[in-house]
């Protein structure tokens, strides 16, 4: 959701809160704002982008070493000026940056507004600074005994930096369900939503818990919970680096994150996988092992693309492991009160592992007897720090908006898991593991070669750019990644497109198909492919474009399609992870010709950590 950004020492802050908000903009990018504390605070805030906010500030007063900046992705109240943060309380006591909702904000401004609380803003966060202002006034305590007395009034989840104009060279940092990261340095401290704006500067971060508090100053960091409990900090060291965060040659991250895949498919199993023993070692998950083998169960929770691989997933556990899976949507799983019994086995997957409604999933399952596993990008992510045990997919930071590699790499994860367990159950035989093994290792190779065709599918690109509608379909382990493609193009082109099991185009979807329709038919060689040539067939009889993802060498939809986009002939079980590629990269190019903000597109944000 919104990127909070903060520092405290001996440098100039500006400089380092605008590459901050730079990096942190896939998180919202609807407006951003600074507070600049030098003496006095300066704010400067507006609707837009961060080079906006530059354009707005670089003349003005600058100055400082301590600050705070916040780039939003609105929940209360439209993107404009005055909704913008930083917000300071009426009294001017406070300036508060929020990434998160506070749910009882309505109920708190009627109080405030009851004790003579004038709001400029629609916004929830306004309400807070009033609400800590009021109390710091009202009961003459300190500025952190505030916000401490006023976030345990607060329903809802936070990520907050806050100051007090009477308590100058000082930070408080506050964190409940949304990500907040301190970097340690040497006589300065920096804060963010994520790690990316403080790796330039240290290795060294701490990664706030739920409802603890940080007292930052310059030379001192001082943690606690809202019960005034004293806590140690646990430094850890992260290993992201600057090389991982910049688009290299590069018009686009999700351009740079497509072609990144046959690296990161290799860095997934790096180490994961022997092939001279035909082995698969997943150490994450070596501790829980005995209860995956004997699982009644793998229930899969999930959001978005990440769902879209937990299909895959069901697919795969179920025909290579023999154990019952269903993939559910964490928002709706975590509010059905689901029955879970002590060897059902819960999969979290999330790439970004902040995503508030499988984080809420995963609290839910808390409550029950059932082993819940990760499956994460991000190290040190909520999610990864939630659950018994789990998998890194090791993709790399992805920015892009638009999930792309660390969708290939939560399946290849996916993939490894239900070899292993099928090993491990005997529902697999040593030599179709090894062969299968074998394929999966192969994959990279096959991608890079899909990868050089990109300027073909840039041309079929540009024969569709300019439709409004557009229909994927596929069969078995291709269905998921039909609506994978779909919500690919969705997101970033704002094409309406819906992805459907080829069979189910017949119960309704098929009306609407004329020769306006495009239809992306995925027909891979494997056992549904004369189903596939039949369904292609239903959609060219009634005048749709298809457009077909075929193996290389194909004879028969050749004839029948009005484009084709070859793969490399693979075993069905990493068929997913090839045919993907082409629709990955055909939603780009659409989007680029429709002049679309391919990186940042329009409502969305890399992490949804609210509800
Ligand atoms: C995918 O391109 C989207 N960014 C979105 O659907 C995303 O997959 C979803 O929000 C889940 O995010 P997560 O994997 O970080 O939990």
């Amino acid at each position: 959701m919104c990127g909070i950004v903060a520092y405290v020492g001996g440098r100039t802050a500006y400089p380092i809160l605008i590459k901050g908000l730079q990096r942190l903009e896939y998180r919202g990018y609807d407006s951003a704002g600074i507070a600049l504390l030098n003496g006095e605070t300066h704010v400067y805030k507006c609707k837009g982008k961060v080079k906006d906010l530059e354009m707005l500030s670089k003349d003005q007063d600058i100055s400082g070493t301590i600050g705070m900046g916040h780039t939003r992705w609105a929940t209360h109240g439209e993107p404009n000026d005055v909704n913008a943060h930083p917000h300071q309380s009426m009294n001017g006591k406070f300036f508060v940056v929020h990434n998160g909702i506070i749910e009882n904000y309505s109920h708190l401004r009627k109080e405030l507004k009851s004790r003579g609380y004038q709001f400029k803003s629609e916004t929830d966060t306004e309400v807070l600074a009033n609400l800590i202002e009021n109390i710091y006034l009202e009961q003459k305590v300190t500025a952190e005994l505030a916000v401490r007395l006023a976030l345990t009034r607060v329903v809802g989840a936070y990520g907050l930096v806050i100051t007090c104009e009477d308590e100058p060279g000082q930070l408080i940092a506050a964190r409940k369900g949304s990500p907040l990261v301190v970097g340690v340095g040497d006589n300065e401290y920096f804060l963010a939503s994520d790690a990316t704006p403080i790796v330039e500067y240290t290795d060294q971060v701490i990664y706030l818990n739920d409802e603890e508090v940080a007292v930052i100053r310059q030379d001192s960091l001082e943690l606690k919970n809202l019960g005034n409990d004293s806590k140690t900090p646990d430094i850890k060291k992260i290993s992201l680096s600057i090389d991982h965060i910049d688009k290299g040659d590069y018009e686009h991250f999700m351009l740079k994150e497509i072609h990144e895949q046959p690296v990161t498919i290799q860095d997934t199993f790096r180490g994961r996988i022997s092939m001279d023993e035909s082995k698969i070692f997943l150490g994450g998950i070596l501790d829980v092992m005995p209860q995956l083998i004997k699982a009644r169960r793998i229930i899969i929770v999930a959001c978005g693309t990440s769902w879209h691989a937990g299909l895959v997933g069901e697919y795969l556990f179920e025909q290579y492991a023999r154990i019952p899976v269903e993939v559910e949507y964490a928002s709706e799983f975590r509010y059905r009160d689901p029955i879970l019994e002590k060897d059902d086995l819960v999969i979290a997957i999330s790439q970004s592992g902040e995503t508030a409604d499988t984080l809420a999933a995963i609290r839910k399952v808390r409550e029950t007897d059932a082993t819940i596993l990760g499956i994460c990008n991000v190290a040190g992510s909520s999610i990864s720090r939630e659950t018994d045990a789990g998998v890194y997919t090791h993709a790399g930071i992805e920015i892009g908006v638009a999930s792309t590699k660390a969708f290939t790499s939560q399946i290849t994860v996916l993939t490894m898991m239900a070899l292993l367990l099928g090993s491990k159950r005997q529902a697999l035989s040593a030599s179709e593991y090894k062969h299968l093994i074998k394929e999966l290792i192969q994959v990279p190779k096959k991608i890079e070669e899909i990868l050089k065709e990109e300027h073909k599918i840039a041309e079929i690109a540009a024969v569709y750019k300019d439709v409004s509608n557009a229909l994927y379909m596929g069969r078995g382990l291709l269905f998921p990644v039909a609506l994978e493609g779909a919500l690919k193009l969705k997101e970033i082109s704002y094409i309406h497109a819906e992805g459907y099991p080829a069979a189910e185009m017949k119960h309704g979807p098929i009306a609407l198909i004329d020769e306006n329709m495009p239809v992306l038919a995925l027909a891979a060689n494997d056992e549904s492919y004369e189903k596939m040539v039949s369904n292609i067939q239903e959609v060219k009889a009634r005048k749709g474009k298809v457009i077909a993802v075929v193996t290389k060498g194909d004879k028969i939809i050749r004839k029948m399609a009005d484009h084709i986009i070859e793969i490399p002939d693979c075993h069905e079980a990493v068929s997913p992870l090839l045919a993907v590629i082409p629709l990955q990269i055909l939603s780009y190019h659409i989007a680029l010709m429709r002049g679309c903000n391919v990186d940042q597109p329009r409502n969305l944000a890399k992490s949804v950590t609210v509800e």
